[in-house]
């Protein structure tokens, strides 16, 4: 399965069955130790398994705990490189688990972090900032029908759209990403020599946008590598638009 097609199958899967086997495990962790990064803030990942995080969710009951057979801790710190770097490195990780047919589960809420991150020996500014949840989705489960921002209210275009990159595609990868209460705050300028991409950040979710930005990205860059539009990430001159806050450039080589 190419990229396009894990991004297309990936959604958030909120009940698992119960066992793993001991090689499913074994991959995970090597996913998880060689995971690809976009820059070098500090950034961890521990595998944890249920029973561990299980009694550090805060939630009165089962309603709005996701749990799974296995976890993901993600430690880095809070400033905005490192939380952007998190989600480059995390949807990676959470995209190489789909390929190996198991659901994931974005967490960010709910879980006692200082709890969860007392047993890890973590540094100064460390934290676990998010859990990725894990396991064999039940066969049973169908994929769901997400929702999303119609692309017109995320993208635009330069002039009429320029038909030599399969730009529509590329959209759809960014458009179709996890964000923290499916908040989508991605925007994306669509250029003859680039893709800037942009947030317009909610109050509410505002603490999650780098995360989510950094997930998009990496959508943005896969999505780019499988249609071998050959490129590189930077920061560049980019189009002001009323309300957006850039972040960088897929430049086109
Ligand atoms: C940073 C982040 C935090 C999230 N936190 C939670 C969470 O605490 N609980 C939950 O059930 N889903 C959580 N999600 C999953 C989103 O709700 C989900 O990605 C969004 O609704 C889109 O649905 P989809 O992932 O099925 O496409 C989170 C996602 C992200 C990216």
């Amino acid at each position: 399965m190419n990229w396009l097609q894990l991004i297309e199958r990936r959604d958030s899967v909120r009940q698992y069955e119960e066992d793993v086997d001991e090689s499913t495990l074994a991959a995970v962790r090597k996913i998880c130790q060689h995971v690809q990064r976009y820059n070098d803030s500090p950034l961890k990942f521990f595998l944890l398994p249920g029973a561990e995080v299980h009694q550090r969710q805060k939630s009165l009951g089962p309603v709005g705990r996701v749990l799974a057979p296995w976890y993901i801790a993600v430690v880095a710190g809070d400033d905005r490189d490192s939380l952007f770097n998190l989600g480059y490195s995390g949807q990676r990780v959470v995209l190489e688990l789909t390929a190996l047919g198991l659901g994931t589960c974005w967490l960010g809420s709910l879980v006692d972090w200082v709890a969860i991150g007392s047993s890890l020996n973590l540094g100064k500014g460390e934290a676990v900032r998010v859990l990725v949840a894990w396991g064999r989705k039940p066969e049973s489960l169908p994929k769901k029908q997400g929702r999303r921002l119609p692309p017109e209210k995320i993208a635009v275009f330069p002039g009429d759209e320029d038909s030599k990159y399969p730009w529509r595609t590329v959209l759809e990868a960014v458009r179709w990403a996890p964000s923290a209460i499916n908040a989508q705050p991605w925007r994306l300028a669509f250029d003859t020599d680039a893709v800037h991409l942009y947030s317009r950040p909610r109050r509410m979710t505002r603490k999650y946008c780098p995360i989510d930005m950094g997930i998009a990205l990496c959508h943005l860059e896969l999505a780019c590598m499988q249609l071998t539009i050959p490129g590189t990430i930077a920061e560049r001159e980019h189009p002001q638009r009323k309300g957006w806050e850039y972040w960088v450039s897929y430049l086109f080589d």
